[in-house]
């Protein structure tokens, strides 16, 4: 199925989290790209959550991820209250913790009472070591290996199974006295009109079954009273700013869930997956999580109303979403290089290990100057990261006020995929990042050492 929504036709949005403070600062037009807390303080500095920016630079160095608690609980609240009022049934929001997957994220959005959607063993361990209840983390992947299926299934999370050669490797590992909570994952052939890289629903995908093949696989599930298959997933992308293709997604689906009754399978959980996408620049017009939310809970609904079928349990696992606007990056501004009629390169302190993304996407950020939040807008530079890459460019043509060294660069909305697929690259040690809240600043990752970068570097005898 195809999408009829053709690329950049959007649904008349509203802003992305509406529920913004209507707080006094001098700091729009990017008032709306960053964290809900942010304001101008008296000293005319950036403040998130209570905290200085400048002085979380001095406290804990650059450049440093700033992640405001408040703006974090905001989004999960407003995705679980959204299922809450728009479905009668039951639902569940779970975190895709790929976005940022760490110890003191987890908490937090566990403690909001989300689930943990993991892709890894190594998510998983962080999801389970930040006190996820089991019982609301889902592994996801597509070659999972025997290792990360056996801790999943010790640990009695719930496995999104891939592919036929999963299927029966599961089917190997476990015992009908104990059979291991499973979903199917589909690819419904969705199109969705966002960058290349990040579609994941279109058939040509490495991801899930084919629906061609359904009828096969639950028949072949059908028939393993180890496999408890509770549900059927999908995911059709990310960075979405349409809504059909998650109205024709939540409507194929049911038509999966009655098939899947045809075989005598109990299945009660439809995943929609994430994909909602966000406002990184002024022209970015995502529909609210709110509006996002009651689409899909309108789909589920009538199309379980004109099959009569009973509601399932409606799970989806937003990521980008429910992180990006929570976090900025600062760096310390540094060198810069004038080349005549061309552009001025301004160098920062990080680049493409701590934010890849627009090398690897072609991803478009805004940045202010913490310290010159009231100075005009005087200068087009092009922000530059330090590594040995011309690519390695942060911004072109960012609009600031005129740039010393010292100053401080805010780079908004980089709380999905910037830690997460962070690098070494060069050897620079990774960025430390702090939650803040009502003024107070914690770490919840430490900067990463030199000593830290050879931990793992083995030199044999006789290399030495
Ligand atoms: N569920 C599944 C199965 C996924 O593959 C993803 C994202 C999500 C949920 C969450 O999607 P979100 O709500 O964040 O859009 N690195 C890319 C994004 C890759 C997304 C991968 N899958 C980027 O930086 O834009």
């Amino acid at each position: 199925m195809v999408s009829t929504h053709p690329a950049g036709v959007q649904d008349a949005g509203t802003q992305y989290l509406p529920q913004r403070r209507n707080t006094n600062t001098n700091i729009s037009p990017n008032q709306e790209l960053l964290p809900l807390t942010a304001k101008a303080n008296s000293q005319g500095n950036l403040e998130i959550g209570g905290c200085d920016v400048t002085t979380l630079v001095e406290q804990f160095g650059s450049p440093l991820y700033i992640l405001d608690e408040e703006t974090l609980r905001t989004a999960c609240q407003q995705y679980r209250d959204g299922f809450q009022k728009y479905y009668p049934g039951e639902s569940q929001v779970l975190y895709a913790s790929k976005a940022w997957n760490c110890l003191a994220v987890c908490a937090i959005a566990g403690s909001e009472g989300l689930g943990i959607d993991v892709v890894s063993g190594g998510e998983l361990y962080t999801a389970l070591a930040a006190g996820v209840s089991p019982a609301k983390i889902y592994l996801h992947g597509n070659n999972k290996s025997r290792e990360e299926l056996i801790l999943a299934i010790e640990s009695g999370v719930t496995i999104v199974a891939d592919n036929w050669y999963e299927l029966r490797t599961l089917a190997s590992l476990t015992h009908t006295d104990q059979p291991v909570r499973i979903m199917l994952r589909l690819t419904p052939g969705i199109e969705c009109h966002t960058h290349e890289y990040i579609r994941t629903g279109h058939l040509d995908s490495k991801f899930g079954f084919d629906p061609n093949d359904l009828a096969e696989v639950f028949e072949f599930v059908s028939q393993q009273p180890n496999l408890n298959c509770v549900g059927l997933h999908a995911h059709i992308g990310s960075q979405i700013f349409e809504r059909q293709p998650h109205r024709d997604l939540a409507a194929v689906m049911v038509q999966w869930l009655r098939d899947a009754n045809k075989y005598g399978l109990n299945v009660t959980e439809l995943n929609v997956g994430g994909g909602l996408g966000i406002k990184y620049v002024e022209s970015d017009d995502p529909p609210s999580i709110d509006e996002w939310v009651k689409a899909i809970c309108e789909v589920v609904q009538s199309a379980c109303a004109a099959e009569n079928l009973p509601l399932p349990k409606l799970l989806s696992e937003p990521g980008r979403s429910l992180i990006a606007t929570s976090c900025v990056t600062a760096y310390t501004v540094g060198s810069s290089k004038t080349i005549p009629e061309i552009r001025t390169y301004v160098s920062i302190d990080g680049g493409m290990s701590d934010n890849p993304r627009p090398i690897t996407y072609q991803s478009v950020y805004r940045a202010v100057i913490a310290n010159k939040l009231s100075v005009s807008h005087t200068e087009t530079v092009t922000i530059a990261g330090k590594h040995c890459e011309s690519g390695d460019i942060l911004i072109k043509n960012a609009q600031l006020p005129k740039t010393e060294p010292g100053d401080i660069l805010v780079v908004m909305a980089t709380g999905a995929y910037n830690y997460s697929m962070a690098s070494n690259y060069n050897r620079l040690p990774r960025p430390a990042a702090v939650v803040v809240a009502n003024g107070e600043a914690n770490l919840i990752l430490q900067r990463e050492t030199y000593q830290d970068l050879i931990r793992q570097d083995c030199l044999p005898e006789r290399l030495k």
